[in-house]
């Protein structure tokens, strides 16, 4: 478990690490070649040991130089399946299908099945890749696709679908013709792999806007390309420095990736910072109660609403949060509570009204965006706070324990027997 003393005002500089969803893709578009990929920036986080594992089994070669740099090899690929113990734990696995199916003609990928934060169908996915000549069926928790040779398609989406944008980018990449995908995801996370595949030889145009059109090409080559600094961690500091009144400058943080998170920062008081490489927060008061609605990307990133909840907990006023991308993203409430804030839930939104402190205790969430927000919630107050389950911060904070102590927080790594 994590250990919190609270209280400590934040101060420093602290580096943020590569995008762990920018990564996950990134890694599986090397199916896509029979060349060396170097990919750099990688963030040492256990989504990206799961995601090399996978492509290990599927017969390639990884070579990991240093926790953030890896060689992958993809021209020993003979396995077409994505097993359901590695889908299970990590949902990104879905992201070999498209890539599969381009080269090599068929995949086998586990269903990934709901999880703690919504049922997360695939039906975008399965629906576009149709369209573009795969058959797939459902057999026994598995989709079994194959195809003759996928052909270039108009696919409008019913959803703006980050992981479905990207399995179509990286499968109409190695289609037969052009494909124009509209409603198209516009993340940054979609842009860097955008910018890898025309590295590789891909014909991309418009990615990061609505309509992204793609000329498939025969074959694809290597790359050399480095992951984008991870936006949600970057977020996650800056809140953090607004919510123990400290001056945290974030190197990576980038301010046209955060514009709407930046905005709220600001209604709320903090000061902030665009220095060029990096941003910083300052903030010297309570923070004022902000209404914040999640949005696809440029909108307010739902990966941040749970960190900002825990802020609004200790806001002067009374803020509305509402959640538009995922229908069970409150798990965090629960425990906020538990640390004696005051969230009244009704459908998709939160009603919170910010308490001057609140309490320590002993929390654990389901996944990582909400433990993160529990970790932050035991930074801002005069309490101590242990947060169990750190596996799911593993999963996509590097060494956050070591990161804040360098910025002045009193936060310790407790090891505990079991599953925590
Ligand atoms: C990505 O998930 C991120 N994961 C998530 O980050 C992030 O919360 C999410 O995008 C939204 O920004 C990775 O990049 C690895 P979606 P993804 O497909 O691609 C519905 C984190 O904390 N939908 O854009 O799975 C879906 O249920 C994680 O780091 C369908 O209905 O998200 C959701 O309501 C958690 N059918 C909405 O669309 C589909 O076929 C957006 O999902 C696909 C999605």
């Amino acid at each position: 478990m994590i250990r919190i003393q609270g209280g400590r005002r934040l101060k420093g500089s602290v580096e943020v690490a590569g995008s762990k969803n920018a990564a996950l893709p990134l890694l599986f578009a090397c199916l896509l070649s029979d060349d060396d990929c170097h990919l750099t920036g990688l963030p040492d986080v256990a989504d990206i040991r799961t995601a090399a594992r996978l492509l290990e089994r599927l017969g390639a070669s990884v070579e990991r130089h240093d926790p953030s740099s890896m060689t992958i090899n993809c021209s020993g690929v003979d396995q077409w399946e994505a097993p359901y113990d590695l889908v299970r734990t990590m949902r990104a696995s879905f992201l070999v299908l498209g890539p599969l199916l381009a080269r090599f003609g068929r995949a086998r990928v586990s269903m990934p099945g709901g999880c703690a934060i919504g049922a997360r169908p695939v039906d975008v996915h399965l629906s576009a890749l149709r369209l573009m000549g795969a058959r797939i069926e459902t057999v026994r928790g598995y989709e079994e696709a194959s195809t003759d040779g996928l052909k270039g398609a108009h696919i409008i989406l019913e959803k703006p679908s980050v992981g479905a944008t990207e399995n179509l980018l990286m499968a109409a990449s190695l289609a037969r013709g052009s494909t124009r995908l509209e409603n198209a995801a516009r993340e940054p996370e979609v842009v860097d792999l955008a910018r890898a595949l025309q590295k590789m030889g891909a014909n991309i145009s418009g990615a990061g806007s609505s309509v992204v059109e793609i000329e498939g090409v025969e074959r694809l080559g290597g790359m050399t390309h480095r992951v984008i600094p991870d936006r949600i961690e970057a977020g996650t500091f800056l809140i953090a420095a607004a919510m123990t009144r400290g001056e945290v400058t974030v190197k990576g943080a980038r301010a046209e990736d955060l514009r709407e998170l930046v905005t709220a920062l600001e209604s709320a008081g903090a000061v902030l910072r665009d220095n060029g490489d990096g941003m910083t927060a300052r903030c010297d008061k309570r923070p004022s109660a902000v209404n914040v609605a999640t949005a696809p990307h440029p909108g307010f990133a739902t990966d941040l609403q749970a960190q900002f909840m825990a802020m609004m907990s200790i806001a002067d006023g009374a803020s509305l949060i509402t959640e538009t991308i995922f229908e069970n993203r409150f798990m965090h409430v629960s425990e906020l509570q538990r640390m004696g804030a005051d969230i009244t839930l009704s459908g998709n939104s939160a009603l919170v009204r910010g308490r001057v402190s609140l309490s320590g205790a002993a929390v654990m969430a389901t996944d990582l965006r909400a433990s993160v927000s529990m970790v932050l919630a035991g930074l801002a107050g005069d309490y101590q706070t242990d947060v169990l389950r750190v596996y799911h911060l593993d999963r996509g904070y590097e060494r956050i324990e070591e990161k804040l102590r360098s910025l002045g927080a009193d936060v310790e790594r407790v090891d505990m027997e079991g599953p925590y």
